[in-house]
């Protein structure tokens, strides 16, 4: 706890439900900085499809300059397939972001909060998923060629570094040292006999230097059919960029829905800003109604508190949703507004 400081923190809402969320995250991460005697400072920064379409750039040229000097970035969403494609929103915002601050771990909680009933039988499962974020399948390395013609061509290559590789799995040991001591560590090296195998190489080449955390390997589709089957059985998940993002996409299904999950984007080594943002897109259907579950942002928000050192604000957070959730709000889609949900946050954060 650092008493009498003052965090600067980047906020960019970006597009659709995104504003609603930022909002209630920023309301609840304030108050719970007023409980604990620190204070957030917060520069909005409007960059967005709108601005893309003002601009022409999804954010300005010295865009990432201008985050460098916070100490953390806490986004909404990014994206508005209606007037930008996606492929062009997402590497103008979200994805240079992740990259240029080397933000390699993607950080995602996956458990039922009190009172939301998940799709499955399974009730008491936590798990956290720490993705790689900044190559594997998703490092843009690539091209199209003969364009249009019958013999055009695409190739997307996986890029897999040891260095990246290394860092990912260590970063899911040390993880695992303070939770249940459980590594499970995603592959498909029966089938990519490149890419994977070296994956399972570096993952036994890390584990020899944590004995007391036991790991196992899983391919992905055994992995997809055991966190619907057995949860329970799994603690840290460690797993590259593609199949991190499906995996993240199942979890938080498996814990109710995209409303509740959370995700952090940290760059362990603190040379730049750390960002965190709710798992969930833009969602078009129902922006602008003030229906969005604020649940996912305001979680995030609880990371970043924990990632700047406030752990104890941090957990105030998650304490109050928990009191909301257990008091029936937001744990059904649409039941109640944003600004409901994020009253009943707020008042069991002023009760405590
Ligand atoms: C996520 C999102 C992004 C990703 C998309 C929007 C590029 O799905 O954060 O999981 O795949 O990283
Ligand atoms: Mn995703």
């Amino acid at each position: 706890m650092n008493a009498g400081k003052t965090y600067d923190i980047a906020l960019v809402p970006g597009d659709g439900i995104g504003p609603d969320v930022t909002k209630a995250a920023w309301a609840v991460a304030e108050a719970a900085a007023e409980r604990d005697g620190f204070a957030l400072a917060g520069t909005t920064y409007p960059w967005s499809c709108n601005y893309y379409l003002e601009t022409g750039r999804m954010m300005p040229e010295d865009g990432i300059e201008k985050l460098r000097g916070h100490d953390a970035i806490l986004l909404g969403a990014v994206g508005w397939p209606a007037t930008v494609p996606d492929s062009v929103s997402l590497h103008g915002l979200l994805l240079p972001i992740r990259k240029a601050f080397d933000q390699y771990a993607n950080i995602r909680p996956h458990r039922l909060l009190p009172g939301v009933e998940g799709p499955l039988k399974a009730e008491s499962f936590d798990i956290l998923c720490i993705r790689e974020n900044t190559e594997g399948e998703y490092s843009g390395a690539g091209g199209r060629v003969h364009q249009g013609m019958l013999q055009e061509v695409a190739v997307e290559t996986a890029i897999f570094t040891r260095t990246g590789v290394e860092r990912i799995l260590r970063f899911a040991f040390e993880a695992a040292k303070v939770r249940r001591g459980r590594v499970a560590s995603v592959t498909k090296s029966n089938a990519q006999k490149h890419s994977m195998v070296f994956w399972d190489e570096i993952t036994r080449l890390v584990a020899a230097d944590y004995p007391d955390v036991e790991v196992t390997s899983y391919h992905i589709d055994a992995m997809a059919a055991r966190m619907v089957m057995a949860p329970e059985t799994l603690d840290v998940v460690v797993a590259s960029n593609l199949f991190g993002d499906i995996l993240t996409d199942l979890g938080a299904a498996i814990q109710g829905g995209l409303g509740f999950a959370a995700s952090a984007n940290v760059n362990p080594t603190r040379s730049a800003p750390s960002m965190f943002e709710p798992v969930h897109g833009s969602a078009p259907d129902i922006a602008g109604k003030g229906l969005a579950n604020p649940l996912a942002a305001i979680w995030s928000a609880a990371m970043m508190l924990d990632h700047l050192g406030e752990a104890q604000a941090s957990a105030r957070i998650l304490k109050a949703m928990e009191a909301a959730t257990t008091r029936g709000f937001g744990i059904r889609p649409g039941a109640q507004t944003t600004d409901a949900i994020t009253d009943a946050v707020l008042t069991a954060i002023n009760e405590e």
